[in-house]
């Protein structure tokens, strides 16, 4: 044990985690979550109290790691752990610009999150919005031509990014007799072949799939892909998946798409903002099917994340190179 101070961003960071950093540092740990506003007020004062001096900081929130924290945290800030895959709120001009490094946690969660873009997939097609208000609601429309969704058998499924997560999702998929899948992103992948994915353009995918799973990462390059154009150029029968970054979507364009029947369905697993004001339009819509970003959220899988952003965090104060480097 040294006395470097590690800070954990928030009260709910699994024991394995923990007991890495603890055999390694002084860890010290927010008391708070970012739980509505009164948690993230509370939590933001925490960790302004608590950041100086430390030497780490493990992050576990999608909220934004500001100047004011960087700053109040001073000299001794060597490097960031953010427990999640993405990283579009880790001000990486800014860590860059100060020479601090930053790691993440992609490939342990590819998995658990390609689940829950096959579980949306499942969810949208075959109508379990109307269908759970259904059971919720006591009146049931049990009928041979009622309630009739869509299969996955048969069909084209494009992704759009395939990393750890879109390449996890085409292998969930090899039961449910796809047609064909085909996917998109800056280049063909070799790892496209071997699943028996057809690298197209963007044009190409939208104009041929019945499911488009968005499974890329949110950048300025893919912020709000998936508007009216885009939305336009897809199958009046697709079915959009999103387990990337809310504002990968224009959702009032969704909203539109949606509403008027320009595509069929939809199931997110990110929106913006999250959490999605309950009153929000998109969930008066039948055809959509909503989920609290959860993408990542198993136990083995949470469990995984923290050992390898713990793991990330003794690297980089030991010296050595980081295990997934964002900024070495
Ligand atoms: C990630 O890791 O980026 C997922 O969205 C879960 O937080």
């Amino acid at each position: 044990m040294n006395n470097q101070k590690v800070l954990i961003s928030s009260n709910d960071f699994p024991e394995t985690g923990l007991k890495v950093l603890h055999e390694h540092f002084t860890v010290v740990q927010s008391r708070f979550n970012n739980f509505g506003e009164e948690g993230l007020k509370e939590n933001k004062e925490e960790l302004l109290n608590l950041i100086p001096g430390c030497s780490a900081l493990v992050w576990i929130s999608h909220h934004p790691i500001t100047k004011e924290l960087l700053d109040k945290a001073g000299p001794n800030l060597k490097m960031i752990a953010a427990a999640s895959a993405g990283y579009n709120h880790c001000n990486v001009e800014e860590l860059k610009a100060r020479g601090i490094k930053l790691s993440n946690t992609p490939n342990v969660l590819s998995s658990a999150v390609a689940d829950i873009a096959v579980a949306l997939m499942l969810a949208a097609s075959r109508r379990f919005t109307e269908n759970l208000g259904q059971v919720r609601s006591g009146l049931w429309r049990i009928g041979f031509q009622y309630e009739l969704g869509q299969e996955i058998r048969g069909s084209t499924v494009g992704i759009i990014g395939l990393g750890g997560i879109g390449q996890t999702v085409v292998k969930r998929l090899v039961g449910f007799e796809v047609e064909k899948f085909i996917y998109t992103g800056r280049k063909e992948k070799p790892e496209g072949k071997a699943l028996g994915a057809e690298f197209v353009s963007l044009d190409n995918l939208l104009a041929q799939s019945d499911f488009v799973v968005l499974a890329v990462p949110l950048t300025t390059e893919t912020k709000l892909m998936i508007n009216s154009t885009t939305l336009g150029k897809m199958k009046q029968n697709a079915i959009l998946i999103n387990v990337g970054r809310g504002d990968l979507v224009d959702q009032d364009a969704l909203y539109d798409a949606l509403k008027s029947r320009r595509i069929y369905a939809a199931g997110l697993d990110v929106t913006t903002p999250e959490p999605l004001p309950k009153d929000h339009k998109l969930l008066t819509l039948p055809n959509i099917f909503i989920l609290p970003h959860i993408g990542s959220a198993t136990e083995r899988t949470r469990s995984d994340m923290a050992v390898l952003a713990a793991n990330n965090v003794v690297n980089a104060l030991q010296g050595k190179p980081l295990i997934t480097p964002v900024l070495q």
